[in-house]
């Protein structure tokens, strides 16, 4: 059963995406296109360039790409630059990111140049919920970190840059280490960038603190939406070292000849992970591949919850056929849960058929073939 279409409470900063433009982005050559308001449907063949379409709002939304970390993987191949650029309503911004010929990627409003891509987190906040979630709930601690980093940064610029200050400082010390393996080093050294590091850190898993207070009840309450009369339970792992600046430098200082040791840094908020059970079952080790892939989904579906419910706005919503492979009461569940609560939200999938006939009539519909989008 799909519920009345909730609206948020407040319009105020309400920003939707107008056009969407590509030049030699992945298999497109140029596009221009009238991004709908709304419901919109993206039909097509495999390799059509669906998800494409999808990463690409992404990458002007977070500065990083859904599918690689090498940004070059999406220039099309037989060109050698490429531009994402996305016009934003009302205010008629342009965001944009060019890969050129040579050097690094550039992010830009309004044709000038930001010092990062992730300056643009923020500008046009997204929640893209696709196949690549899946490690979320499947994979290494470190595709858990990013999700939180990428969702906290969202919403706190701060935090982005206290992360940057972090990771430099925890390079600075793993070379010192490495190092330390042959010739002998100045303590101080170490103690300087042990304070950035435990400085920065606290920071950061503070507020990883209190974005996962939100997330968690958050995610879980979307799991027994979809999978009804099972619990999830989400909780930080322990944080070795502590939260306040004092016991994480402490804890560095201590940890220093056991990392000179292995030539890395062993504790910190880049070591840090959380955890995830159904019904008192680990999710990686005992989980089905259902329940791991709900368990992605309602992860995403809490960070969309929670971006709403901090900024007053839904986020603009990427779905990518993530709703064939699921059963009808799941699908519904989480039209309720996300879709009817966007003002912006693109679906994708290879037929239209796979979709429910409620959404199917609410949509704009949209054809994908051979890196061109034509409209239904
Ligand atoms: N850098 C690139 N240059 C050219 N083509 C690329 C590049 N990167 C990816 N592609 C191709 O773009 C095509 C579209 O990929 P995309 O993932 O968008 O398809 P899709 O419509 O989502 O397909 P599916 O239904 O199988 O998920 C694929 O053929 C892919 O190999
Ligand atoms: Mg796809």
């Amino acid at each position: 059963m799909i519920r009345d279409v909730e609206k948020p409470t407040s319009e105020a900063g309400l920003t939707l995406l107008d056009k969407l433009k590509l030049l030699n982005f992945r298999c497109f050559h140029h596009l221009e296109l009238n991004v709908p308001e709304g419901l919109s449907l993206f039909t097509g063949q495999n390799a059509s360039g669906k998800t494409t379409l999808l990463e690409a709002i992404s990458y002007i939304s977070t500065g990083k790409l859904l599918r690689s970390h090498r940004d070059r993987d999406a220039v099309r191949s037989d060109e050698t630059h490429c531009e994402v650029s996305g016009i934003l309503s009302p205010s008629q911004t342009e965001i944009s990111i060019q890969i050129p010929e040579v050097g690094k990627k550039v992010a830009s409003i309004n044709k000038m140049s930001l010092p990062k891509a992730s300056d643009l987190l923020g500008r046009l906040p997204t929640t893209s919920i696709t196949a690549f979630d899946l490690p979320l709930s499947q994979g290494d601690p470190a595709s858990r970190r990013m999700f939180l980093d990428l969702e906290i940064g969202a919403l706190q610029p701060s935090y982005v840059h206290k992360l940057a200050i972090y990771k430099r400082a925890l390079e600075q010390r793993n070379s010192l280490l490495k190092m330390a393996m042959q010739t002998v080093i100045d303590q101080d050294q170490f103690e300087a960038w042990e304070f950035a590091m435990a400085e920065s850190g606290s920071y950061v898993r503070q507020q990883r603190q209190v974005y996962f207070a939100k997330l968690a009840p958050l995610a879980s309450s979307a799991y027994q939406e979809i999978a009804k009369k099972e619990i999830l339970s989400l909780f930080l792992k322990e944080e070795e070292g502590g939260l306040d600046t004092e016991s994480l430098q402490q804890a560095f200082a201590l940890s220093r000849s056991h990392d000179m040791r292995r030539g890395s840094t062993s504790l910190g908020p880049h070591r840090d992970d959380f955890g995830m059970e159904i019904d008192g079952k680990d999710v990686k080790n005992y989980g089905s591949q259902g329940q791991q892939r709900s368990v992605a989904i309602a992860l995403k579906a809490g960070s969309f919850q929670v971006s709403r419910e901090t900024s007053g706005t839904p986020p603009l919503l990427l779905l990518d056929d993530m709703l064939s492979d699921l059963d009808e009461y799941r699908r519904t569940a989480l039209a309720a849960l996300v879709i009817n609560q966007s003002h912006q939200a693109l679906l994708t999938c290879t037929e239209a058929s796979s979709v429910s006939n409620h959404i199917v009539s609410r949509a704009s519909e949209l054809k994908v073939s051979n890196g061109e989008v034509t409209w239904k």
